[in-house]
């Protein structure tokens, strides 16, 4: 008998056993950089001649390990062995199937410290953001497993009708894809992994070149919890090469997808297309990006606010699809919220994440360094620059590192560039609005739908908001990131996404196909 699912808390990192444990954690991940990582195809560890190698952000001249490189063969062949896995996964007992989730639970959170340690290196997450990560791919693995048990259990009501047995169940699709980004390298790579399996799905998991290795450690982790050959496929490699080959490939049924809003448009359209051989339309569930407002009205308390603005737009750097990325402000309170928020960006200490003082670390690599800069430089032309912009203490910088200031524009106008596109970095666009409607009004005006947040004691303003503030995650008088599996399950609307939610008790059906069997007696 399972206990009812609970959040798994989040370290304490004051003082005590935990920041121990910690820093522990960080010398031993240290001493194990630089090492090989192969592909697993069913079941065996394959490694490549041709490796990526997966670089410290904060040190970019360390390597955190070269993974092993997939051809097209390699992909090929990975679909063939999730193909033939799939036909005993399927029929393997959901109470086996979510033991294996189970398992891969309880290893995580022995190793929960070791595992932040790698992210801080490989994409550096701070401590805090990197526990976090880790609490919520263990939530995953937890409520997916309850919910698996509950879905099998379940039988839809069905009309009775004499003479007749009526059941509807819930059946896996077939093989699939699981498409992670780098920015949640465990959580979301987990539940992009272990929902689908869970339900009686096989995968291939094709990790981002950017955050590879923590792919590998999952993958390792699975296998040690017990999860048979070929159910989880891992081929890590460059998206040229492989990315659309694997969408395109007629044995593949399913592909969740996080990322990027124009990689998801283009997977969404290829895997329209039928393919020789492809016997069912391929059911796409694609996770998005965002461009999240914060309104703060004159009834708020600023310093409330303030203080939430400056997590959810500057936590981990800004590279959340859920970061608050407009900071909507009606007239009467404007240059009040500006200047608290200012002041406290400006007290963020930037530094490598591995010391436990670190706000921000860099961000993820050089394409990212160099497109959110040319962002800041739009900026410059868009609004008044009130903090960061360019200016980086030179000695984060002298090893390379790409640490980005958190950044402010004041002034910014709805439609102006910063406060339409999501640039994935710490920029912030302050925008002015005359009253609470015209601030509504400013953040609907956008192409995405994912998270939201008010500052507000109008209760009026409150209900106005659950109606009309068009996002797939809102929240009042708080923060607008860090949703909590089973609390808040996750997920955005337009062009954020096919309206998923993740953590959510309707998740593992998108996995599923309903099967009616009828019985005359
Ligand atoms: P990305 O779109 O560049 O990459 C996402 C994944 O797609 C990676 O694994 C990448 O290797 C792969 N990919 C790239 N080209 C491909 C192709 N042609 N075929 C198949 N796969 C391909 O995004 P990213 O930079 O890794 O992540 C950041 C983006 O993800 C942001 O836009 C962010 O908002 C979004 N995101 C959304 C959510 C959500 O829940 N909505 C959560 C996290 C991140
Ligand atoms: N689920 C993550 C958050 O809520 C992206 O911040």
């Amino acid at each position: 008998m399972l206990t009812p699912f609970q959040n798994e808390p989040f370290g304490n990192f004051d003082s005590g056993n935990r920041r121990a444990a910690m820093q522990r954690a960080i010398r031993h991940v240290a001493g194990q950089q630089g090492g090989t990582y192969p592909l697993v195809i069913g079941g065996e560890h394959i490694i490549t001649e041709r490796k990526l190698a997966s670089i410290n952000p904060a040190e970019p001249k360390k390597v955190v390990g070269y993974v092993s490189s997939a051809s097209q063969e390699h992909a090929h062949q990975a679909l063939l062995a999730a193909d033939a896995a799939f036909r005993t996964w399927s029929r393997t007992p959901v109470s086996a199937r979510a033991q294996v989730l189970l398992r891969a639970a309880a290893i995580m959170r022995r190793r929960k410290e070791e595992l932040a340690a790698w992210m801080m290196h490989e994409v550096s997450k701070n401590w805090v953001e990197a526990d976090a990560d880790v609490a919520e791919a263990i939530d995953f693995c937890e409520w997916y497993a309850r919910q698996a048990l509950a879905l099998q259990g379940e039988r839809q009501p069905l009309v009775p009708y004499p003479g007749e047995f009526n059941e509807l169940r819930y059946i896996p699709l077939g093989p699939g894809l699981a498409i992670p980004p780098w920015n949640f390298p465990l959580a979301i790579t987990t539940t992009l992994t272990v929902a689908p399996i869970v339900v009686g799905n096989t995968v291939v998991l094709k990790p981002s070149p950017r955050a590879p290795v923590m792919a590998n450690l999952l993958v390792q982790i699975l296998e040690e919890a017990g999860l048979p050959p070929g159910v989880v496929n891992l081929v890590t490699g460059e998206d040229a090469v492989i990315g659309d080959f694997l969408v395109d490939h007629p044995l593949v049924r399913f592909i969740g997808f996080t990322g990027s809003k124009n990689v998801g448009l283009r997977i969404q359209q290829r895997a329209a297309v039928r393919q020789p051989g492809q016997n069912w339309l391929k059911r796409a569930i694609l996770e998005m990006g965002g461009k999240d407002a914060i309104i703060v009205d004159e009834t708020a308390d600023l310093e409330a606010a303030a203080t939430g603005i400056v997590v959810s737009a500057f936590g981990f750097q800004g590279q959340k699809c859920s970061a608050c990325s407009r900071a909507i402000v009606v007239e009467q309170v404007y240059d009040q919220v500006l200047q608290r928020v200012v002041e406290k960006a400006k007290a963020l200490r930037l530094g490598n994440p591995t010391k436990p003082e670190t706000d921000m670390g860099a961000v993820i690599d050089q394409r990212a360094f160099d497109s959110i800069s040319q962002y800041i430089a739009i900026g410059q032309e868009e609004g008044r620059l009130v903090c960061g912009g360019e200016v980086i203490d030179h000695e984060l910088v002298k090893d390379g590192g790409f640490f980005i200031n958190p950044t402010i524009f004041a002034d910014v106008k709805p439609h102006a560039r910063i406060a339409q596109e999501e640039i994935f970095g710490p920029v912030l666009a302050f925008i002015r609005a005359a009253n609470f409607d015209e601030a509504l009004a400013i953040a609907n005006d956008t192409e995405y739908g994912l998270t939201g947040g008010l500052y507000s004691r109008s209760l009026e303003r409150l209900e106005r908001a659950r109606e009309e503030f068009h996002v797939g995650n809102l929240y009042f008088n708080r923060k607008c990131t860090g949703a909590l599996v089973g609390v808040q399950p996750f997920g955005g609307f337009n062009m954020s996404g096919t309206d998923s939610k993740a953590g959510g008790s309707d998740y593992l059906r998108l996995f599923t196909q309903p099967k009616v069997i009828s019985e005359r007696f």
